[in-house]
């Protein structure tokens, strides 16, 4: 096959190196894109005078079905080809002759592909957005489900203070409504036209970069056509709100995996989304959480790909920025598997309130509580802390817990403590105390499931 650039050289390189310079075999995902941004620009050159109306009807029909062709299986994409846009206009050309040719009018590949990726990369944004609200979703309805089991909050991994398990995953419902703002926050720098820098210096044509941007559905064109054909941040930044998407769903997943484990036993997954063991007939495995998390590897490992790959490049275009495309594609993909398999996952959890309780009955999860009640009764917080601190020493002393120390014991610890101090002891009552703002009382909580689904309800 000549290729496209066959001129000044022979066009003959080795077939080694045709191998290694070709992007075909991964960027052929990209022939929807590339076609429409063709059909864009063949537009524009008859609006602007450049080609006929016959021509740009041919073109214009000509791309059209080229896409048809590709989309039901007629057309197989050749993957001798150097790539998608070469592959596209050879095709073009081949069915429709010398007009074909006309297309590449004011046009350079470091636009085109400049362009097509962005088409491709706002697609997948939508595709995303789409997925993490079903999973804010799932959560939100789990919350509900959840608002008043009362469980046993940790920091360090040490059982902290009772809270409820709605409220804890609510926690996550917020953290994917942020990931959700920074994937729509980036779509206004990535719905910008770079089509019309050309190869980069722009062109000696009168074109209407304007109108092919808003034939395009994009927001507007850019201002430097050097930065138009250099610039990946777009990449660089949805690979990055992929990577903390992932940080996200991989901590999820993390407590999912500790939650399932016999040590906690808090919640079950349903079979659907578990696998058993090959040897041991009593495990049920938390594999899709687990795979969440190991995933989470290669997106990372995207994100320094992209950030490496730009770091050293002088402008404009250099052959580097190829590289650009597995690394956004393999984002993309991992990250919609997981959001995919995570929404039903959590949807079909169980979660174990007995267990949970009495995790949140062990551990001393209401001293901070004894040390509040103290304090409300006059003494400053920082020595009610010291008195309860021994008194919780005294319990694990005497293998005797908050609730079952009598108010005699209580009181050769301070004459302040009343018979009421088992009440402001009490697990659901220490819970439902906590009604500050965003705490995790059952009010406050049923007031962060509105604020979410007030959320899903304006997206
Ligand atoms: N396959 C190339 C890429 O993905 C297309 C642009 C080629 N431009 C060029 N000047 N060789 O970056």
């Amino acid at each position: 096959m000549e290729k496209l650039w066959a001129g000044l050289s022979s066009g003959k390189v080795s077939e080694i190196a045709d191998d290694f310079n070709s992007s075909i075999k991964f960027d052929k995902r990209l022939y929807k894109e590339d076609i429409t941004g063709s059909i864009a620009h063949a537009q524009m050159l008859n609006k602007c005078g450049i080609i006929t109306d016959a021509e740009a009807d041919t073109l214009v029909n000509g791309l059209s079905l080229v896409l048809n062709d590709i989309e039901t299986g007629a057309l197989k994409i050749d993957d001798r080809a150097e790539d998608i846009h070469t592959f596209v206009e050879e095709t073009l050309t081949e069915r429709v002759g010398a007009v074909g040719k006309k297309l590449h009018t004011a046009r350079s590949r470091n636009d085109q592909v400049a362009l097509d990726f962005r088409l491709y990369i706002l697609k997948e944004t939508q595709a995303i957005l789409a997925a993490i609200k079903t999973l804010v979703k799932a959560i939100a309805d789990k919350a509900e489900e959840y608002k008043d089991a009362v469980c046993a909050g940790y920091t360090h991994l040490q059982r902290a203070q009772p809270i409820t398990f709605g409220h804890h995953l609510l926690a996550y419902a917020f953290m994917l409504i942020r990931d959700y703002e920074r994937f729509n926050d980036a779509v206004k720098r990535v719905s910008v036209s770079p089509i019309g820098s050309c190869a980069l210096a722009g062109t000696t044509y009168n074109t209407d970069r304007a109108f092919e941007a808003a034939a395009l559905g994009l927001s507007r064109v850019c201002e430097n056509s050097i930065d138009g054909v250099s610039d990946r941040d777009f990449v660089a930044e949805f690979i990055s709100c992929c990577a903390l998407l992932q940080t996200h769903l991989s901590r999820f997943a993390e407590e999912i995996i500790l939650w399932t484990s016999w040590e906690f036993k808090f919640v079950s997954l349903s079979d659907e989304f578990t696998t058993g063991s090959s040897i041991m007939p009593q495990k049920r495995n938390s594999d899709m959480a687990e795979l969440v998390r190991g995933k989470t590897g290669r997106v990372f490992g995207d994100l320094t790909g992209i950030l490496t790959v730009l770091k050293g490049l002088p402008l404009a275009y250099n052959k580097d920025m190829q590289e650009d495309k597995e690394l956004a594609f393999d984002a993309a993909d991992t990250v919609k598997a997981c959001l995919a398999v995570f929404a039903p996952m959590v949807a079909t959890m169980t979660a174990h309130r007995e267990n949970m309780k009495a995790a949140a009955q062990k551990g001393f999860i209401n001293a901070t509580d004894l040390a509040d009640y103290l304090t409300k009764k006059g003494e400053p917080f920082r020595s009610a802390y010291k008195i309860c601190g021994e008194i919780v020493g005294y319990c694990i002393k005497n293998g005797k817990t908050l609730e079952t120390l009598s108010l005699d014991e209580y009181h050769s610890f301070s004459g302040l403590f009343e018979s009421d101090l088992y009440k402001a002891i009490d697990i659901e009552n220490c819970v439902n105390k906590r009604v500050s703002e965003g705490g995790t009382s059952v009010a406050s909580v049923e007031k962060q499931i509105s604020t979410v689904n007030d959320f899903l309800h304006k997206i």
